[in-house]
């Protein structure tokens, strides 16, 4: 294969379900020609609240999928399948970069915290895990970690209440003991939480960073695929596919609130 037509491959972004376009929308800003398929598995969302062991196979059937498709590229859109998952899609992927949204997170908290102290929120199997924490240590063994699960948040944003009396007082509850910390930074740890972004930036005061994993994630993509030789150069307008396992419905109609943008084709996937 020539260099042209290993880039010219798609990336390939997966999640749990509609939550992993926020890193979709990042991507296609930081590299607009880059060509992209998504697989959000819609059938069985939530994965915040599922145990390890069938988070793992869910991810691995996933992996094989976007596999499948000749993807150059995988990222793990999904904090909750990165938190337990990476080590079954590093396993699977060959010779394939991998990305996930909790290196990025954890690399740019790091960067944005001189005082060493790190709030980190997400689903609960993703605060559980530790995953936040660990690796942070192992950029910064001196940093300070103050998690807090906000289960309530995944399906507030998906009612749209985005700026809602419930969705700030129920930020205000969740926040409370980790800005008590007086952090230096917070880590939206879930895929839904760069759209209370306005909301949480209220609670949290401007003393404290917010660090968008969508946003990390796709700076860190445009890095690595030009570390590999993998960058789409070229000015021909990027392809995008969507897959989902339920039907698509829903999916279009709030997708295109997380993406900003029509969707166009969603295909279902039959497993
Ligand atoms: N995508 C998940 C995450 O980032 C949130 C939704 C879910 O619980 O599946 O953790």
């Amino acid at each position: 294969m020539t260099a042209d037509a290993r880039a010219s491959r798609s990336i390939g972004v997966f999640d749990s379900g509609i939550g992993g376009l926020t890193v979709v929308r990042a991507l296609m800003e930081r590299l607009p020609f880059e060509n992209i398929i998504y697989f959000g598995d819609t059938a069985r969302v939530p994965y915040g609240v599922k145990s390890v062991a069938t988070i793992e196979q869910f991810t691995a059937q996933i992996t094989d999928f976007l596999l499948q498709q000749d993807v150059k590229m995988l990222i793990v859109a999904c904090n909750t399948m990165a938190a337990v998952a990476a080590h079954i899609v590093a396993a699977r992927a060959g010779g394939i970069p991998v990305l996930d949204v909790i290196e990025a997170g954890a690399r740019a908290a790091v960067a944005a915290s001189p005082g060493g102290r790190i709030g980190v929120i997400g689903t609960p199997t993703t605060v559980n895990s530790n995953a936040y924490a660990r690796r942070i240590h192992e950029l910064d063994a001196g940093a300070r970690v103050y998690s807090q699960a906000c289960p309530l948040f995944v399906p507030l944003v998906e009612e749209g209440w985005l700026d809602h009396p419930v969705t700030r007082m129920t930020a205000q509850e969740y926040l409370r003991p980790v800005l008590a910390e007086e952090v230096d930074s917070l880590v939206l740890g879930c895929t839904h939480y760069p759209l209370l972004k306005p909301l949480l930036r209220d609670v949290a005061g401007p003393g404290v960073k917010l660090i968008d994993s969508a946003l990390t994630t796709a700076e860190l993509a445009a890095e690595r695929l030009n570390d590999c030789g993998l960058a789409q150069g070229g000015s021909a307008p990027a392809n995008y596919r969507y897959y989902v396992t339920d039907v698509p419905l829903r999916f279009q109609t709030i997708g295109e609130r997380f993406l900003g943008r029509s969707l166009g084709r969603v295909e279902r996937v039959d497993w």
